[in-house]
């Protein structure tokens, strides 16, 4: 009695302690609260000279410079958010931040979800390849070709204007500029001013900018819509522009002059009214179906052929595993406890980003394609779970069996092949399902290298229209039903393999 009064309060504690950890960790406000004001500012600090990181981790670049001025002259705090760039216009829309600061171009498109503030830097996206591409010289030129681009910006836009043209989406633009080094992209779309602020810092030797801008852009600063601070931002660099201090942080960051900069940008803002309501959530939904079935597609195929792969690769280091010799067995050893003991995120990058770059500092040329690295990574990192699957299952048979089938004259292969494997077999199909489903769900980390499966189109979807929730829901539902389907086939094929064939209904 006194153990169950224990247990129920034990319970009513863990369960108190959680619901304070979940509302401590959400934020309630009733709007603005621009007494005091701190102001939750998103960034991205990949992108120098804008905004990055210094080595002792703090944020720093031009926009940083420019944000922080613009606080102090309008009287405000600021909070930097870490953030990806295409995880900014979604945040301004859910009020998670009250704006942002990473050279964001003022756009029509973007205009029509969030508002910007006045334009505060004159830019353009220039085409940058390797010094020994003679071949792309201009846009045209660009035809045919693979491009690489950051999710969601405006180098993405205009590569889709690339007739044949293959466009690989990165997460951030140091991505796309390693991917242009190691030669898995032909060229990258990116703002100008960043490409030659990496090539003069020394950190994109062997890389060029051709031919002239694409496009003519200016950053604003955006901000949800209808938000009270738009105006104190727009007031605070007014004054910044006025007072020099704005001439100072662009001399210090580029060593010139700055332009003359217009004082309205030539897109307006516009009212949010009917756009949000124009397209219903399921309307949203229904129309990228499609694409998203495409990359569900993708998804299937990435695992199918990973967990073959895989499987090969595990069942051998499993029976290594259980191998006589010891160093045979400390070297299949070592394999699982890498692959099991970094993150397949981490492997991915070494593979995809990191293998190239060390195999060409030796002098061979050499680049990955994406689906090889995909599945390269995922089959190893399977393999190393799948190995302990069949060391289990084969160890969890009883040793009198392999005895009794030694004794009826079975050689060690013939007993392994006809009386161990078939029962381990059997106990070893619900952990692997289980794998089965954990890659089909990891699959997803390899959108980090631009590959198109099912959770990268829901990313790309959500860069244009910025329905992170429907889309997101939408993606998740479809790796339900792949999971689902999955969790089937496997219990049937249990099921078929049970000698006592029981019907259940
Ligand atoms: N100016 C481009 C755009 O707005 C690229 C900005 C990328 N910014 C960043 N912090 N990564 O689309």
């Amino acid at each position: 009695m006194a153990g169950l009064t224990g247990i129920r309060w034990l319970r009513q504690l863990v369960l108190g302690l959680s619901c304070l950890l979940l509302l401590s960790t959400c934020s309630f406000s009733n709007g603005p609260t621009a007494g005091g004001k701190t102001l939750t500012i998103a960034t991205e600090p990949t992108y120098p000279p804008f905004e990055f990181q210094s080595a002792t981790g703090e944020l720093q670049g031009f926009d940083i410079d420019l944000m922080n001025a613009i606080a102090q002259s309008a009287g405000f705090q600021v909070k930097y958010q870490r953030m990806p760039f295409d995880g900014m216009i979604p945040a301004l829309q859910a009020q998670t931040v009250d704006a942002a600061v990473a050279a964001m171009t003022i756009t029509a498109q973007r205009a029509k979800t969030i508002s910007f503030s006045r334009p505060y830097f004159k830019s353009g996206v220039a085409i940058a390849t390797r010094i020994d591409n003679q071949n792309i010289t201009n846009f045209d030129s660009l035809k045919n070709k693979i491009i690489g681009v950051q999710i969601g910006t405006t180098g993405a836009q205009k590569a889709q204007n690339i007739p044949g043209a293959e466009v690989r989406t990165f997460n951030d633009s140091p991505l796309t500029l390693q991917a242009l080094l190691n030669g898995n992209v032909d060229a990258v779309l990116n703002d100008q001013v960043v490409i030659l602020y990496g090539i003069k810092s020394g950190n994109l030797k062997g890389l060029k900018v051709v031919s002239s801008l694409l496009t003519e852009e200016f950053y604003g600063i955006p901000t949800p819509k209808g938000s009270p601070y738009l105006q104190t931002i727009n007031q605070g660099l007014a004054t910044v522009l006025k007072n020099g201090t704005y001439s100072q942080i662009y001399q210090k960051w580029f060593g010139i002059q700055p332009p003359q900069l217009p004082e309205k940008s030539p897109i307006e803002n516009q009212t949010s009214e009917g756009v949000s309501e124009l397209l219903t959530s399921l309307g949203i939904i229904w129309k990228s179906l499609p694409v998203l079935l495409g990359g569900a597609l993708i998804t299937l195929q990435l695992t199918v052929l990973s967990v073959l792969l895989g499987t090969l690769a595990g069942s051998l280091i499993g029976i290594v595993r259980l191998h006589p010799a010891p160093f045979l067995r400390s070297c299949a050893r070592g394999y699982v406890e890498f692959f099991r003991g970094t993150p397949l995120l981490v492997q991915i990058f070494m593979i995809y980003f990191g293998l190239p770059a060390v195999v060409q500092s030796f002098g061979f040329t050499f680049s990955l394609n994406r689906l090889a690295a995909a599945v390269i990574a995922l089959s190893l990192n399977s393999a190393a779970y799948i190995a302990e699957i069949v060391r289990g299952g084969i160890q969890s048979i009883e040793p009198g069996q392999a005895e009794a089938a030694q004794s009826l004259g079975l050689s060690s292969v013939q007993t392994m092949r006809y009386v161990i494997f078939p029962q381990a077999l059997r106990r070893m199909l619900p952990p692997l399902g289980n794998q089965f489903i954990s890659l089909l769900k990891d699959t997803s980390l390899v959108a980090v290298i631009g590959f198109e499966e099912l959770f990268r189109k829901g990313q790309l979807i959500v860069a244009q229209n910025y329905r992170s929730f429907e889309i997101y829901a939408a993606v998740a539902l479809v790796y339900l039903f792949l999971t689902l389907l999955s969790s089937q086939a496997f219990s049937r094929w249990e099921r078929s393999l049970n000698p006592v064939k029981e019907k259940r209904n």
